[in-house]
C-alpha cells in the first residue's frame, strides 16, 4: 500500500488567507457551502500506516498533526509517527512547519544543499537539535531510501529562490536546486509531488507519463489572476507557477497526458477551482483533474 493524506491543500497563506477578502476569501468568511477551509501546502506518505514521512513542513503543521489521528503521538512517554520530512524548496509555507517539530523528537530532515543552507542559515531552525534531527543533503536525480519503505527522486523542476531571497537577477524558470519535484515510489506503487512549478517544459511531460498519480501546483486559475483583482502586480508565472488556464497553463500542457490521476495541490486563495460549481472548478473536473482538500486520502 502507498498512501498519500494531504494535510494541506492551499498556497502560502492557507484558504481563507488572514488578511484576504478577494472573492474567494470572502466566501470563506462567510461559511459559505461551497467553499470549505484549507490548510498550508504539505501531504503526509506512508506504505505501512504506522511511519510517516512528510512532503513539506507548513505552518500549520500543528493543526494538521492535530486533525489527523494517525499523527498523534502512539507509544511510550515521547512519539511521533512522522519519521522524516522532505523539503522541495525554501519556501514559508514549506519549511516553517520544522518549527513545530521541535522539542529533542528524532526525525530525519532530507532537502537539497541549497535548501538545507537556507534553513541553516537561519538561526531560529537551531531550534531543532542536530542530535535529533540529522540533516541529509538531497543529490538532483539521484534516488535515496527517506526510510519509511519510501524512495524519493528529486529533480529540479522550472523554478526560482524562495520570495525572501529575490534579488535583483532573479532567474524565473531555472531548473536548479531552489525548486524540486519528488518522485515517490514505495508500498508497490509511486507518485509524483509537484507542489511549485514554474511551466511545462516537454521533458516534465514525460517524466510523469504513465505515473499513477500526479500531485501538481494549483496555485492560480489565470496568470493574471492577483493584478486583475488589484492584489498584487505579479502573475502567476512572475511567482514561479504555471497557472491552470490559459496558454501553456497546466490544463492545455496536460491534455494528452495519460496518468491516473491528476490532483491540484497548493491551491492559491484567490483560485476559483476552489468553489464547488463555479465554471473554473467545473473546468478542471472536465479535463480530468481533481481539487486536493485538507483531509484526501489517496490510496495506492
Ligand atoms: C510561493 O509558493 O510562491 C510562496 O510560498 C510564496 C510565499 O513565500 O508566500
Ligand atoms: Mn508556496
Ligand atoms: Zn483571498
Amino acid at each position: 500500500m502507498l498512501r498519500v493524506l494531504v494535510l494541506g491543500s492551499a498556497a502560502g497563506g492557507g484558504f481563507p488567507q488572514w488578511n484576504c477578502r478577494c472573492p474567494v476569501c470572502r466566501l470563506a468568511w462567510a461559511g459559505d457551502p461551497r467553499v470549505r477551509v484549507r490548510s498550508q501546502s504539505s501531504v503526509a506518505v506512508t506504505t505501512d500506516g504506522e511511519r510517516f514521512v512528510l512532503l513539506n513542513a507548513s505552518p500549520d503543521l500543528r493543526q494538521q498533526i492535530l486533525d489527523n489521528r494517525d499523527l498523534h503521538p502512539r507509544v511510550g512517554e515521547r512519539d511521533s509517527p512522522i519519521k522524516a520530512v522532505v523539503v522541495t524548496n525554501g519556501d514559508v509555507d514549506h519549511v516553517t512547519g520544522l518549527l513545530t517539530l521541535r522539542e529533542r523528537q528524532p526525525f530525519a530532515l532530507f532537502g537539497t544543499g541549497t535548501t538545507l543552507d537556507v534553513v541553516a542559515g537561519n538561526t531560529v531552525f537551531g531550534v531543532l537539535d542536530q542530535g535529533f534531527v540529522t540533516r541529509h543533503e538531497l543529490v538532483l536525480d539521484k534516488p535515496v531510501d527517506v526510510g519509511s519503505g519510501l524512495t524519493v527522486r528529486p529533480f529540479p523542476v522550472p523554478g526560482k529562490v524562495p520570495l525572501y531571497l529575490e534579488g535583483p537577477s532573479l532567474d524565473i524558470g531555472e531548473e536548479t536546486e531552489n525548486t524540486i519535484g519528488l518522485e515517490v515510489t514505495g508500498g508497490g506503487s509511486r507518485f509524483f509531488y509537484i507542489p511549485g512549478c514554474a511551466s511545462v517544459p516537454g521533458w516534465l511531460l514525460d517524466a510523469v507519463e504513465g505515473a499513477p498519480l500526479l500531485l501538481f501546483d494549483g496555485t492560480t486559475y489565470w496568470d493574471d489572476e492577483m493584478p486583475r483583482l488589484g492584489l498584487s502586480d505579479k502573475t502567476s508565472r512572475r511567482m514561479g507557477h504555471t497557472p491552470v488556464a490559459g496558454e501553456g497553463g497546466t490544463l492545455e500542457r496536460f491534455a494528452r497526458a495519460k496518468i491516473g490521476r491528476k490532483v491540484f495541490i497548493h491551491i492559491n486563495n484567490t483560485n476559483p477551482i476552489l468553489v464547488e460549481g463555479s465554471p473554473e472548478n467545473e473546468a478542471v473536473r472536465a479535463a480530468g483533474w481533481e481539487v486536493s482538500f485538507d483531509g484526501m486520502d489517496i490510496v495506492l
